[in-house]
């Protein structure tokens, strides 16, 4: 069987920066709070209502398929995950296989949050294991800006999110000893409600009514102190298992990259595993939590700046709402 390898990378943020100061505009916060609770110090938002998710996926996957030197038709399969889809349905995958412009081509939308890439990417590595597809394009794109409560009680949540896409080109190796070595993927349903957005909901008869949007159940919200503490705990089990499985130690990795949620988190999970510095990848200062989208963004950027080389170990992990959470060891 055939490993998965990476072929190429791609990002796309929205052009508009929001800085931490920018926010306080709505909402009784500061800058030092965020930089200091979150390591956040500016997001980028899209133009609401000019630009979707799908347009920004679109340029990140225009980027990498341009570096791959492949065209859109050259794609067997689009694997699109994310928790802001462009419409409650169809799925975000088929708007951007049509703006490819590559009608035919199966679009799959993973709906698993912050773990949504890593869940994304496992499926299209067992594709390609067996030989269903040989060129999966894996997007995470969100956009959260357009769905935030921007009175008193959006504070907590909407100072952490931002906007963005990231995109890889997967494809089989020969090469036995590269490509994803392993994923390893969970979920915990009996804490979805810490985590959620409750409306509109076909759980719900009506799907939204004027007491619902009265109460705000349209906005997400987050017990925030018990996301972190199941983060921080989860985050480095499965990295370890990662390494586990492979027969491999912390001394061998690389670069872990962690979903992007909050900087004190990932600090506490490369302190609980012993990784020095050197070997932690975060972009939560620029960029906030782009959900589904961080891990493939953090991915380009590390790609582009010269610390991944072909053998390297990359361990990627994430937890989110769910909870779900995983992680996936590749040796680039
Ligand atoms: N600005 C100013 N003050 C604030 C803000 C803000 N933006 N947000 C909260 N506060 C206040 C609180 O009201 C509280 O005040 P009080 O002490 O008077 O009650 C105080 O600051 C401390 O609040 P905490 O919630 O205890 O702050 P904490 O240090 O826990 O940080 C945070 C909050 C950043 C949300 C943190 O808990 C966190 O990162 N949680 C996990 C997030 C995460 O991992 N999400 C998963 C991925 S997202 C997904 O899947 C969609």
């Amino acid at each position: 069987m055939p490993r998965t390898e990476f072929i190429s990378t791609g990002f796309h943020v929205p052009e508009r920066v929001v800085s931490n100061a920018e926010l306080t505009q709505w909402w009784e916060t500061s800058d030092e709070w965020i930089r200091e609770r979150s390591g956040i110090r500016e997001r980028h938002w899209v133009e609401g209502g000019k630009q979707a998710g799908s347009d920004l996926a679109l340029e990140a996957t225009r980027i990498a398929l341009e570096r791959a030197d492949m065209q859109p038709g050259d794609l067997d399969c689009i694997i699109y995950a994310t928790l802001s889809p462009d419409h409650f349905f169809p799925g975000s995958g088929v708007y951007l296989q049509r703006k490819l412009g590559v009608p035919g081509i199966p679009a799959l939308d993973v709906r698993n949050q912050c773990t949504g890439f890593l869940y994304a990417l496992s499926v299209a590595d067992g594709w390609i294991r067996m030989g269903q597809y040989r060129r999966i394009l894996v997007v995470g794109a969100e956009v959260h800006s357009t769905g935030m409560d921007f009175g008193p009680a959006g504070r907590d949540l909407g100072v952490l999110f931002g906007d963005g896409a990231g995109a890889v080109i997967l494809g089989p190796t020969g090469d036995d000893g590269r490509g994803v070595l392993s994923t390893h993927l969970f979920a915990d349903g009996r804490h979805a409600e810490l985590l959620w957005c409750e409306s509109d909901a076909s759980a719900h008869n009506p799907r939204i009514s004027h007491e619902d949007l009265d109460a705000g159940r349209q906005y997400p919200k987050m017990q925030g102190r018990d996301v972190f503490r199941h983060a921080v705990t989860r985050m480095p089990e499965t990295v370890k298992l990662a390494l586990e499985t492979n027969g491999l130690g912390i001394a061998d990795v690389k670069l872990l990259i962690a979903h992007q949620a909050n900087l004190r988190i990932n600090e506490m999970v490369a302190k609980h595993l012993g990784l020095r510095e050197d070997q932690v990848y975060n972009n939560i200062d620029r960029f906030g939590n782009t959900t589904a989208a961080t891990i493939p963004i953090a991915i380009d950027e590390c790609v582009q700046a010269g610390r991944l080389a072909r053998g390297d170990l990359l361990i990627l992990t994430a937890f989110g709402s769910g909870f779900t959470w995983g992680s996936a060891a590749i040796r680039w």
